[in-house]
């Protein structure tokens, strides 16, 4: 008998008093119980993916993700986004709830079309206001599942001391009427179709460490300042490149609809994928590029109080990595 398998230890499955750890885990039963009526998910997947042409690859288009015309169905791997957030940033309409809930269905219904089977859409988002809270997070995902998404999971993205500045938090000392300060924000990760994708050819660029890292369900790393970036409402580069490399082989295709300053964009270029960003405002597709050419050339664009960017010669290193 060799050392391997003499030690290999006895597969677990679910039992009424649970399982101590999980050893090639046999699950069937639990999906198999009355909870998941209506939940399973189809069998006989359509693996079939269209290509985008050479010439609409790597680009911002400057207009609304309502609308993603220039993409075919099938032809996407990954979505990366953070949605406005509709609070009166100088970006966003004053939309009433219902109206604001209206624009990200029909843009998360666009991307249901663009995205593979299998491929994944990954939502960055907040909740807001205190009187009441609105649980924006909860919202989203009863309208990506009434899209046709299925959840993967939802990940909390401490911000650590990089959230801490709030005093807002009500009556002091007091039970009279103390108020909880997020420090927090959601990413919430969804499948079309299948959960799995067919690796083929294709490559993983995950190393060891970043895998039992990434596949832990709380995030913690500072959130980006809005005027080094030039954007009121960037987040870091790390957030949407921890989300390429767990969800994405080399090559695949990033798309983030609200693209903002374009970071999910420079996150795919240092990942080796490509990507595609959607957004209204011109100024932003401006700085996405910017931003983009910079990290092509190998020199981070730094941002100068006030938020212009300069260029630096600090090659190999990137803005919004340090
Ligand atoms: C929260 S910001 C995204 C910031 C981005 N993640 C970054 O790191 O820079 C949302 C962006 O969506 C843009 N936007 C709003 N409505 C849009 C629409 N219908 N189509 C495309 N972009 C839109 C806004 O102009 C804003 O720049």
């Amino acid at each position: 008998m060799t050392a391997e398998r003499k030690f290999r230890r006895k597969a677990t499955a679910t039992s009424s008093f649970g399982t101590a750890g999980r050893i090639s885990h046999d699950a069937s039963k639990f999906y198999a119980s009355k909870l998941y009526d209506g939940l399973r998910t189809k069998k006989g997947v359509d693996r079939a993916e269209n290509a985008i042409s050479a010439g609409l690859l790597n680009r911002i288009f400057l207009k609304s993700s309502e609308s993603m015309e220039d993409l075919p169905d099938c032809s996407v791997h990954l979505m990366v986004t953070s949605p406005p957030y509709n609070v009166t940033k100088e970006y966003d309409d004053q939309l009433t709830l219902d109206e604001y809930r209206a624009l990200l269905r029909r843009v998360f219904r666009e991307t249901y079309r663009v995205l593979v089977d299998g491929g994944r859409a990954c939502i960055n988002v907040a909740n807001l206001g205190r009187k009441p809270y609105i649980p924006l997070h909860s919202y989203v995902i009863q309208d990506m599942h009434e899209i046709g998404f299925q959840m993967r999971g939802e990940i909390i993205w401490d911000k650590g001391a990089s959230a801490s500045p709030s005093t807002a938090w009500g009556s002091w000392r007091s039970a009279s009427n103390p108020t909880l300060r997020d420090v927090h924000e959601y990413i919430l990760i969804f499948s079309k179709g299948s959960y799995s994708r067919h690796k083929g050819e294709k490559e993983n660029t995950i190393g060891r460490d970043q895998f039992l890292e990434y596949t832990k369900s709380v995030w913690t790393f500072p959130a980006e300042r809005a005027k080094k970036i030039g954007h009121p409402a960037p987040f870091p580069v790390e957030l949407p490149r921890r989300l390429i490399e767990l969800y994405t082989f080399k090559g695949d295709v990033v798309l983030d609809p609200f693209c903002g300053g374009g970071s999910s964009c420079v996150a795919a270029v240092l990942a080796g994928r490509k990507y595609l960003g959607y957004e209204i405002k011109d100024q932003y597709v401006e700085l996405a590029e910017k931003r983009i050419a910079s990290v092509l050339q190998g020199e981070p664009l730094k941002a100068k109080k006030g938020g212009k960017h300069k260029r630096e010669g600090n090659k190999g290193k990137v803005s919004g990595l340090e």
